[in-house]
């Protein structure tokens, strides 16, 4: 098939003759580049598109759950310290109270947990409490009318301590906005659970705390403080419900997790070793990151199994094969055999009836039924293990996985030759030009090799989200993705997730940006919910005369439904028209056009901008078996053709 890209462009002729049907107009381009005549052989499919082409990939980087989609409050619940103190954790005392906080290595809640915070209070009355406080992640939302969930654990040297006060505050006028009093401390550890009701409040802010106080003298320890606001589908432990909105937009078909860098860790022992991340939070343990900071692992892999199942996305397990991010590796045989069994366990935690004794696990965590697995990825990104041993440990994982599980198909992150992979997993982070030149990357890929998983990609430009010259480059490169959608069975974008605060991000740029309180799509996720929405089931051939140098396009069908998904990019400043002919066939009524456009380049959105650069939807007067569209300057659109019978 010809490419459009390779074309000829002829700019700067002056488009005074708008006859389109298209032509919605955001770019201000009045010059145009060579007309293209796009030809749409309707009737005849020539490769079938991937069901599961378009879905979701995520880690725990840029706060994407501690302070992003697990919807936990408070943070550091944990109490853990350093040099400086506990962290994110302040004292409250004032007036005529006296009280100090430290770490208490000697007084563990837990196996996982053994260590607690000392609050010790030598004087406190009901007009000057004390006790500690935390801000949050970047601030705590605080809704009207909302009930919070929290608990926390407590114990005291006396009962004399009396009752303890926990209250959601505002930061600048101290307006207690909910309060609830746990009035039973006692001497042994104990778990308290509360709610925090708020009535009205005047605004809606980040800018709000968490307060636990008390009114008499004495000490408490405490540990494993939670604050839940609302979750999506109700969930205990949950997800944050506009996140996960803007998430099921992008109609993901799977979730890769847990990682990326993140199941691999900086090194071996800091692997993602999901036993410690189900069970009761008591008994999570949580893990250095290597993204810079402590995952408490209160959202661990029952929680992403769950939010596949919220959105109806199969999950796509990455499991840990021995290779970490700073260069060590377990030698493949003996040595890398406990991580081959945390495999298996891990499937059949995931997979296994409540006979299995890791399904069982999962029923005791509270959920009986199995979730179905299709594909298991096995390690991240080893073609970076400078040791050459991944061959040898994809090979180890491979027949053991292969030997109790021969349905799934297992997906390699770089080519290995003793045991054949179902799946290639390959990454591109590239500019929108880089992206451009390499539309056709897939074009000639051997059909009879292992498919693809373009699991991560990204057009990097724009911060701390991509702009809508990225979305551009993603479009393209997308078009070529859905080309070649017989071999690519699946892609996903990273990273997805980032909390816009200054410290919280450790790249750029990230799909979809939020803060506290609100959260915004860039103009790349709406090319990739545009995309998503509307995939069609196979491809009808099709070939383009002209057009610009940076216009790319891809077609595909819904062939139960009879529509055509046009999908049009034109990455230049001028205005690319483009006349579509589809022989043998007419467009019915009812066309649409989905559009997103912008001036230029740099246009974005950010979160307290969020819609500078989204979609229009409109009517497309396209009828008979032609149709004169202008795609503006810099622009996506998805022209949605219903053909007559
Ligand atoms: O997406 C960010 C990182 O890029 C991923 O963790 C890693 O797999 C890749 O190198």
């Amino acid at each position: 098939m010809r490419t459009c890209h390779t074309t000829l462009k002829l700019s700067a002729i002056l488009c005074l003759c708008a006859l389109v049907a298209g032509g919605l107009g955001a770019g201000v381009s009045l010059a145009q580049n060579t007309p293209a005549n796009l030809t749409i052989h309707a009737d005849q499919p020539v490769a079938k598109v991937s069901p599961t082409l378009y879905g979701l990939m995520t880690e725990e980087i840029n706060h994407s759950y501690e302070g992003g989609l697990y919807s936990e409050l408070i943070q550091n619940g944990t109490f853990r310290s350093d040099w400086s103190g506990i962290l994110d954790w302040y004292l409250v005392q004032g007036g005529s109270s006296v009280a100090k906080m430290s770490e208490d290595r000697t007084t563990g809640l837990s196996a996982a947990l053994p260590y607690s915070l000392h609050l010790e209070v030598d004087g406190a009355s009901p007009k000057s409490p004390a006790g500690i406080l935390n801000g949050g992640f970047w601030g705590m939302a605080v809704r009207a009318n909302t009930t919070y969930h929290g608990s926390i654990y407590a114990k005291a040297d006396t009962t004399e301590i009396g009752p303890v006060t926990v209250s959601l505050v505002a930061d600048q006028s101290g307006r207690v906005l909910a309060s609830a009093v746990i009035s039973d401390v006692g001497t042994t550890w104990g778990d308290h659970h509360f709610l925090l009701k708020t009535g009205e409040i005047d605004a809606v802010s980040t800018a709000n705390h968490f307060e636990l106080t008390v009114t008499h003298a004495g000490s408490l320890w405490l540990n494993l403080a939670t604050l839940f606001p609302p979750s999506y589908h109700d969930r205990a432990n949950g997800t944050r419900i506009d996140l996960m909105q803007k998430l099921a937009a992008m109609h993901p078909s799977f979730l890769r997790f847990p990682g990326g860098n993140y199941l691999e860790g900086n090194q071996i022992t800091d692997w993602y070793d999901w036993k410690k991340t189900v069970g009761p939070l008591v008994n999570r343990p949580g893990h250095a990151s290597p993204w810079g900071y402590w995952s408490t692992d209160g959202f661990g892999l029952l929680e992403f199994l769950e939010w596949c199942e919220d959105l109806h996305m199969q999950p796509v397990l990455a499991v840990y094969a021995g290779y970490s991010l700073r260069g060590e590796h377990v030698t493949p045989g003996p040595d890398l055999e406990p991580y081959v069994q945390s495999a298996l366990d891990e499937i059949e935690y995931a997979t296994g009836g409540a006979e299995t004794t890791w399904g069982s696990h999962r029923v005791a965590d509270g959920h009986a039924d199995p979730f179905h697995i299709t594909y298991v990825e096995i390690g991240n990104e080893d073609m970076f293990d400078r040791s050459g041993s991944y061959d040898a440990r994809f090979a180890q994982f491979a027949k053991a996985i292969r030997a109790k599980y021969p349905e799934l198909q297992l997906i390699a992150t770089a080519p290995v030759t003793t045991e054949k992979p179902d799946v290639l997993d390959e990454h591109y982070y590239l500019r929108a030009s880089q992206f451009f030149d390499d539309v056709t990357h897939y074009d000639k890929t051997d059909r009879k090799g292992p498919k693809i998983f373009v699991g991560e990609w990204a057009t990097r430009e724009g911060t701390p989200t991509p702009n809508l010259g990225a979305a551009l480059g993603d479009a393209a490169w997308m078009t070529g993705l859905e080309r070649n959608s017989d071999i690519i069975v699946m892609a996903s974008y990273a990273p997805l997730l980032v909390n816009v605060n200054s410290g919280a991000s450790e790249w750029v740029p990230d799909l979809i940006g939020y803060d506290a309180l609100r959260s915004y799509g860039s103009p790349s996720y709406y090319a990739q919910v545009m995309f998503a929405a509307r995939l069609g089931d196979v491809r009808p051939a099709s070939e383009v005369n002209g057009g610009g140098p940076r216009f790319f396009y891809s077609v595909t069908e819904d062939t139960a439904g009879r529509r055509l998904f046009i999908k049009l990019v034109n990455a230049s400043s001028d205005v690319q028209p483009v006349k579509i002919s589809l022989p043998g066939v007419s467009a019915g009524p009812d066309s649409q056009v989905s559009l997103l456009s912008g001036r230029d380049t740099q246009a974005t959105n950010t979160i307290d901008h969020p819609a500078n650069i989204v979609p229009v939807d409109r009517p497309l007067a396209f009828t008979g078996n032609t149709l004169n569209y202008d795609a503006p300057a810099y622009s996506i659109q998805v022209l949605d053709v219903p053909l007559s019978e």
